[in-house]
Parts: C-alpha cells; structure tokens; sequence
C-alpha cells in the first residue's frame, strides 16, 4: 500500500513538474502582438517555448481559435480546433479554421506536447480582422481641398491642420466599439475628449498612389452612454507633400489632407451602430496648428484653439461642414506593421544662455522626434525652437547641413498658466535646440525630449570588453532607432528623410538583431514592389516619394537581399513568394535593358561615400580610389541572381533556378576576363571594393581566392594603415569576409580603430549617432548628416555573427537551428551578447584569458545549436565540470579546425576549454 501511495505520489509530482517546467509564451498573429484589424485572411500564429529544462522539443501542437473568449476558455475551438498536430514548427502556422469575418474579434490558444512533457495551454490572445471588403466601408472620404489666407503651396509649403468632429448619441450597453480609420497623411483621433491609442504620426507612409493604410482601434471602453463625440485633426505627412510647386519631377504629392472614418458600435442586444465620415461633420481649418512640414517644422498657435473641441457639447455652428473628396488612388489596405509611437523620454543635459538671448539646448544624444515645453508667459509671445545636429564654434547652432529644411517649430502662448506643448505631425533629427522668446528663465526642466520610431522591441543586448566597440553598437542603436519612420529612411534632420534602398541592402540584416524589423521591413517591400514601373524598373527611393528611377543595380538590390534576410531571419517566407514574380521582372529588365556580353553596363554611385583623398570632399575624385561601377554592377547582378536561384528553388521553380545557374556561369566567365588583370593578378585597379565583391560573392576562381584576398589584406594593412577604404558597397560585405578568410584580427581594427576613417573616429569626435561621410566632421555640409545608418554595412552583423558567435543555420531558419562559432580577435577579453530570436532568446557569453575560454550559452527550447569551443583538444573542454560526452543535451560531437564542434539541445550551458 505505502509503495503504491509512493509510486502514485511520484507521479503526480512528476506530471506537475512536466507540466510546470515548460510552457508557452509569447504568442504573435503575423509576427504582432494581438493585432486589430487584419486583412489576411489566414493569418500565421507563432509562439515560442520557454523551460529551464536542457533538450525541449516540440513533438506537437494543438490551436484552439474561437469567436469569443467565454469560448475560448471552455476549449471550445468554433473557429479551428487543430486537433493535435505533429510538429515541431512553433512559427508561422497558418490558420486553417472557418472562414475569417470582417471586423470580427477572435481569441486564441495553443499548447504545446514535447519529448519532457505537455504545456499547459497558453494564455488567451486574440486577433480581429479589419474591412475586408469594399462594401463594408460605409464611410465617405472628407476633407477640405483648398488653401486658406495663412497657406502657401511653394517650396516651403504651409497648410493648416484639419479639425473635424462629429457628436453621436449611443443607446444602451455597449459591447464593443471599432474605429477604422484612414488619415491621410496623418491623423490624432479623439473620443470624448481623450486620445484614442498611444500611436504617433499615423499610419505609415506608403504611395497613396498605389495602397494607402487604414489603421483600426478598439474604442469599446471610451463609448459613453448617451452623447458622445469623436473627432480627429488632420496632419499632413507625406501625402500633402513638403514642397510644393518646386522640382515637380522630383516631388510627388497627392493631394490635401482627407479623413475615411467608420466607427462600429455593437450592442448587448445584438444591434449595431455605425458612425462614419460624411457631410455631417464639422470642420474647420483656422485652428492652433497652423503649419506642419516634417523638413520645416510646425506652427502652433494657442491663442487658436478650441477649447472643448474634441469633446462633446462644443457650439461647432461656426465650423463649416467638411466637403466629400474624391479617394486617394491606391487600395485601402490595414496596417500590418508596427505604428510610430515616443518610445523614450530623453532629459536634456544642459542650457546655455548666449549673448543675443537665445537659449542653446543640449540634449546629450542626436536622436529623431520632438521637444516639448514647458512655458508661461503672455497671450501672443512666440517661443521659437531651431533644431540641429551640432554646434558652430562660437555655440550657436550648425544648420548648414539641413539643407532648405526649416526645421523651426514655433509655440504661441495663450497667456494662460503653464502650457505644455509638443507638436503633432513633425519630427526633427537632433541634438541641440535653439530657443528663441522664451519668457523668463529657461532651465531644462522646461524640456523633455521625444524619441519617435516605430514600436518595435529591442531585441538584442551586447556588450564587450572593448569600449570602442561598445560606443558604435550604442551610436548604431540611436541611429537605427532615428531613422524607422514607418519605413527605414536615410536621415531625420535635412530635406530628404528618403527611403533610399541602397542604405539598407545588408543593414537591415545586422539591425534585426538589435529591433524586431521583421513587420516593418515586410511592409517595406510591399512599398518597393508598389514602386516598379510596367516595364519592371525599380527605383532608389521607395516609396517613390521621389522620383529616382536611375536603373541602378546595387540600391535596387534591397529588394532581393532583404526578402532573403527575412526568411533567414524570421522564417517569413511570405516576402519571398509575394515579390518573387516582379524580383524576377526587374533582373530581366536590367538584364535587357542594360546587359552586355554578360557585363551590366549602368551603375548610378560607384562605392558610394568612400573616404575620398581631401578632408572637405564628399565624393573621391582619385581614379585609383574609385572602384569601377561596371564591375560593382555585374558583381551584384550576379549575388542576386545566387539569391533568386535560392527563392526558385524554395519556391519549386526548378527551371528558373537552373536558368539562372546558367547566367551566373555565363557572367562569371566575362566577368573574370574583363576585370582580372593577370599580370597584376588583380581585379581592376585593385581597391578593395573590386577585389572584395567577386571575391564574396563567388566569382573568384578557387585557385585564386588566396591571392585576390592577400590583395584586400594588404590593401587594408599596409596602404591603408589598418583602415576603412570601403563605402558603402564594399562596407556590406568587407566585415564578414575578413573574418572568412582567417583575419578577424584586421576585422577587429577596423572597428577598434578611433583615427580615420572609421566607426570610431566618429566616436573620438563626438558622434552619438553614425555619420553620412567617413569624413562627417570636415566635409563639405553639402551631403553631411550626422545620422545616417549605410556606412554600417555589415558590421552589426559581424558583431552578432562573429564577434558572439550567433546566427541561424540558412536551412533550419529563423534560429530553428543555431550555429554559435564565435571569432576571437587577439585584445578582445569578452563578448555578452543576447538576442531575443523567433524561438525564444539566445546568449552567448564568452570570456578569454590566456589560457582559458570560458562560455556561458543560452539555447531556446525547441530550437538546437552547433556550437564551436575553441580548445586544444577535446578532452581539454568541459562542460559544467563534466566531459562533453557526459552532459546532458548533446546531441553529436566532432573535432575540427582548433574547436570542438558540439551539437546541442536548447538549455543552458556552461563550456569551459584550455585554449593553450
Ligand atoms: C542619401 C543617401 C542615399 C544617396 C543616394 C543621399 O543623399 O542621403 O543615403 O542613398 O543620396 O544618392
């Protein structure tokens, strides 16, 4: 009896500490975080595992999808009970239930079987689903499209803000409350006074011509009982363009602010109202904002506003009524990426008051977003903010760099106790701030800044024992943080704020490990596929705000490399599939267009932004600095077509994946007898750039890789002293090859260095962000922001792949499977890094001393890792005190090249090794 009693309480215990020790977290619908207002239609669930236990792996899985939460938590799955799935996939799950209903919430869970056990279910998360159809958009587009008096469409055009409101009674209990909306450029929505959702600048930007995004929110809790009001104030953006009637070729713009809004109040009783957009609202343009341009700044005047306007019982009889406009020309489309939102409060550090009055604020950190003020004073004073990167030498303010952008806002007191202000619909990129008219003292606590980008979660953490490196990857991090403004742009501060392509070709893989991109970058191929013209070009901005159809091949490239990092990085396929059909059409295009005897002819920026020969140069003019654009054009022509032949294949196009073998072949063979000088036994004029691309890429034959690499070394080395030579072409790659090819010692002073050019002489001279220009602090100011990303290349990539050893394995993606093979430069003492990857978060935290190699590893349930330990032999590492043999999660080992190479399961793990 006292067995069985044994036997039975051992099993409960242990079917309690199966069950306690794994679960499942973090559940996401299409990568978001309980997302309103899908139009996808079988969205991808994922979650990821989490247990302290070594080994974990998924067996199975079991969803349950329901049309309401009671249900959901009575497992009664009226949408999709899975049933148990067989699977060790924990990403992307489509949806396969019922059919999906427009503007319906529904609620899901999961659980997961192991080889340790059953989870629990998860907690409840839930999805709705937007307008899905046209016909269920009742509401009319309204606006206003005609300038006032105080307007002016020029190059510094200026608009008022549009105030629109609407009061509504509603009956009984309500149920739930939607609002769809469209604000075109931007919007702030109101009910009954309050601000509805924390977003900022919304939605993001797309071509209006082609999509344009609705945004959906759940206003359930803010429905009042009787009369009600909603309201919303209409900023400009991109739509109603920052310069008007100027360069018109180059500027699109489309048309006034206009507002499509559906509310949609559900009752207990199963009724149903809507409110929408139409004639019956009131509007008025004379209001506080009476300018709003991102380059040039907002004006707002407090003795203008009306008060109570966004709530109810405001007299809006002197407003006029709204007149119907006509729709924008793209498709209405929700939102599927993550909206702007402040995501920090920045605290200046000091205030200078200089001889003419002005004040000179320093916020300790170039960043992008707004200032707001603290202020009190008389009816009419004008508190003046003039923003900027750096300072002049005699303390005032250095705008030369901004170009013809503005960038002044301008507070207008209504003399009545303290005001506090921030503007609505601009953004600066900044440090300082000149204050002008402020009344009284100024001190900083009258200030606060904003840090705006889109809210994405900071996804990695690394730190090393070198503080050159440390101050890059912060600087990397407020540069990439500034320059997400609902699509990645190639500056904040000057007249540009442009999504070129080019800036993120290979960035974009090294900042998802520090921002969780994966929805915005997406969302940005969406845009670049809205940008190809018929004939299948593609531009170098997109969305094409501008016009910079320059056929180019290298800025074009993100197109094809960043889908490729999407599936590497995340598992989503999606962007592949989507775009694969006019991917293919642009290589064809250029390839026709501009493709002779397999060399392509047309490169629109060389390596651009190499260190040019004179300090003040923005561009090298020194022929033998300059790396050929034919070259740089087919040697990228051909890694894109190594890509394309990847996606035919993972897509099932066999005979376009053996085509476009076929061109590589035919490519690589000229491009081998064009550019390789066999007497030199160079590629070209032998800059690092012409050696480094064919060499990455595969174009170099096997029996000259040595030879064409000892060129780079010695180019880097001994010409170059141990520095950058690169822009930002050769930039994307140089990092990862150096390492490649045994000398992550050279990677490493590439990013030690602080003299120039490099990372870190930006650093030495202050830099809080990254600069345009290798030469930012003596170029002409011309083409000199002080925050720009593209110089990165791929060297937050080598931070993560390299330096801490953690990367996906390109099978097993999205970090199903890990490869951890840290390099360890000579001087580097330690590397702590961490990334938060689809699967759950991976550390690696390595220390050196002379004679030890101490490793500390974090693998994610359900994911495994090959891991290298450096070691002089394999019986000189251990882990945890026990020989690898021994320890629990491994899974296979191997001997190779100086390292154990260890297979192991997810868990902790703690390798120690003699290195000597
Ligand atoms: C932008 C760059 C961009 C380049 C290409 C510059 O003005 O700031 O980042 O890629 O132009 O022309």
């Amino acid at each position: 009896m006292k067995q069985k009693f044994t036997l039975f309480f051992l099993c409960i215990l242990s079917l309690q500490v199966g069950v306690g020790q794994v679960s499942v977290k973090n559940l996401r619908c299409e990568m978001l975080v309980n997302p309103l207002g899908m139009d996808i239609k079988e969205p991808r669930l994922s979650w990821q595992l989490n247990s302290d236990q070594r080994n974990v792996q998924q067996t199975a899985y079991h969803v349950i999808v329901a049309s309401s939460n009671e249900k959901l938590s009575k497992g009664d799955g009226d949408m999709w009970n899975s049933g148990k799935i067989e699977s060790s996939q924990s990403g992307h799950i489509n949806y396969a239930g019922k059919e999906l209903q427009s503007g319906k919430q529904y609620f899901w869970k999961v659980r997961s079987f192991t080889n340790k056990g059953e989870t629990p279910w998860s907690e409840s998360s839930f999805w709705s689903m937007g307008l899905l159809n046209q016909k269920d958009w009742k509401a009319k587009w309204i606006g206003y499209d005609k300038t006032s008096p105080w307007d002016s469409i020029t190059q510094w055009s200026r608009l008022s803000a549009r105030y629109l409101r609407k009061e509504f009674q509603s009956s009984s209990a309500v149920q739930k409350a939607t609002v769809y909306i469209s604000g075109l450029g931007m919007y702030e929505l109101y009910l009954n006074g309050e601000r509805v959702g924390d977003q900022v600048l919304a939605p993001n930007p797309t071509d209006y011509r082609k999509s344009f995004f609705y945004n959906t929110h759940d206003v359930t809790a803010q429905i009042k009982n009787g009369n009600n009001a909603i309201a919303t104030v209409l900023g400009n953006g991109r739509f109603f363009t920052m310069r008007q009637n100027y360069k018109p070729q180059k500027h699109n713009t489309f048309g006034y602010p206009k507002l499509l809004l559906q509310l949609e109040i559900e009752y207990a009783d199963g009724t149903k109202k809507i409110i929408i957009s139409d004639e019956s609202w009131k509007l008025n343009v004379d209001g506080p904002i009476r300018t709003n341009n991102e380059y040039d700044g907002e004006e707002y005047d407090a003795t203008k506003e009306f008060p109570g306007w966004n709530n109810i019982g405001f007299n809006d009889s002197k407003w006029i009524k709204p007149g119907l406009v006509a729709a924008p020309l793209g498709n209405i489309t929700a939102q599927m990426s993550e909206p702007m939102k402040v995501m920090q409060l920045i605290k200046p550090v000091s205030i200078k008051k200089l001889n003419n009055g002005k004040y000179v604020l320093d916020m300790g950190q170039n960043f992008a977003g707004w200032l707001q003020i603290k202020v009190q004073g008389k009816r009419g004073q004008k508190v003046q903010l003039r923003f900027a990167e750096s300072l002049k030498t005699d303390g005032e303010i250095f705008t030369a760099n901004l170009r013809d952008a503005r960038v002044t806002d301008v507070y207008t007191l209504k003399g009545v106790g303290i005001e506090i202000w921030q503007p609505s619909f601009v953004y600066h990129g900044f440090r300082y701030v000149e204050i002008t008219g402020f009344p009284g003292t100024a001190t900083i606590n009258d200030f606060e800044g904003k840090l705006i980008y889109d809210a994405l979660e900071t996804t990695g953490s690394f730190v090393t024992s070198n503080s050159v490196i440390n101050d890059i990857y912060k600087n990397a991090w407020w540069g990439i943080a500034s320059n997400y403004k609902g699509m990645p742009i190639d500056c904040p501060q000057r007249n540009e704020r442009q999504p070129w392509l080019g800036d993120r070709v290979i960035g974009a893989i090294g900042e998802s490990y520090l921002f969780d991109n994966a929805k915005l970058y997406a969302k940005w191929m969406q845009d670049i596929e809205e940008s190809q013209t018929d004939e299948g070009a593609i531009p170098d901005v997109a969305p094409a705000f501008w016009n910079y159809y320059s056929d180019d091949v290298t800025w074009p490239a993100a197109y094809i490399t960043i889908s490729n990092h999407l599936y590497n990085q995340f598992g989503d396929i999606t962007p592949i599939q989507k775009h694969y059909a006019s991917m293919k059409k642009w290589m064809e295009y250029m390839k026709s267009k501009y493709m002779t005897n397999y060399i392509v002819t047309r490169d629109k920026y060389g390596d651009w932004c190499m260190p040019p020969e004179s300090p003040s140069l923005i561009h090298a003019k020194d022929s033998s600095r300059l790396t050929d654009g034919k070259l740089i054009a087919t040697a990228y022509y051909h890694k894109m077509l190594s890509y394309l032949q990847r996606f035919a294949g993972l897509l099932n196009k066999n005979d376009d994946a053996k085509t476009f073998g076929l061109l590589m072949d035919s490519i690589k063979i000229a491009f081998n007898k064009t550019f390789y000088n066999e007497n030199e036994m160079y590629y070209s004029n032998n800059t690092v750039t012409a050696n480094l691309l064919p060499l990455y890429f595969g174009i170099v034959p096997d029996s000259l890789k040595q030879t064409i690499f000892e060129n780079i070394r010695k180019k880097i080395l001994v010409e170059n002293n141990g520095h950058t030579s690169t822009g930002l072409i050769g930039s994307q790659w140089v990092m990862r090859a150096l390492s490649d090819y045994g000398n992550t010692d050279l990677a490493y002073k590439l990013t030690t260095n602080t003299t120039y050019p490099s990372w870190g002489y930006m650093v030495a001279n202050g830099a809080t962000t990254i600069w345009e220009l290798w030469n930012g602090n003596t170029a002409d100011p011309g083409m000199n922001s002080q925050n720009h990303v593209m110089l990165l290349g791929d060297l937050l990539t080598w931070y993560y792949e390299n330096l801490a050893g953690i990367r996906s394995d390109k099978t097993d993606v999205a970090f199903k499977k890990i490869i951890m093979k840290p390099n360890l430069p000579t001087g580097l003492a330690f590397v702590n890094a961490s990334y938060n990857s689809m699967h759950g978060l991976i550390k690696s935290e390595w220390k050196k001393t002379a004679d030890k190699f101490e490793w500390n590893i974090t693998v994610p349930a359900n994911s495994s890792a090959i891991i290298y330990v450096p070691a002089k032999s394999m019986n000189d590492v251990v882990e945890s005190g026990k020989e690898l043999s021994k320890i629990e999660g491994v899974q296979s080992i191997k001997w190779e090249n100086g390292s154990a190479i260890v297979q192991i399961g997810s868990g902790q793990y703690k390798f120690i090794s003699d290195i000597k």
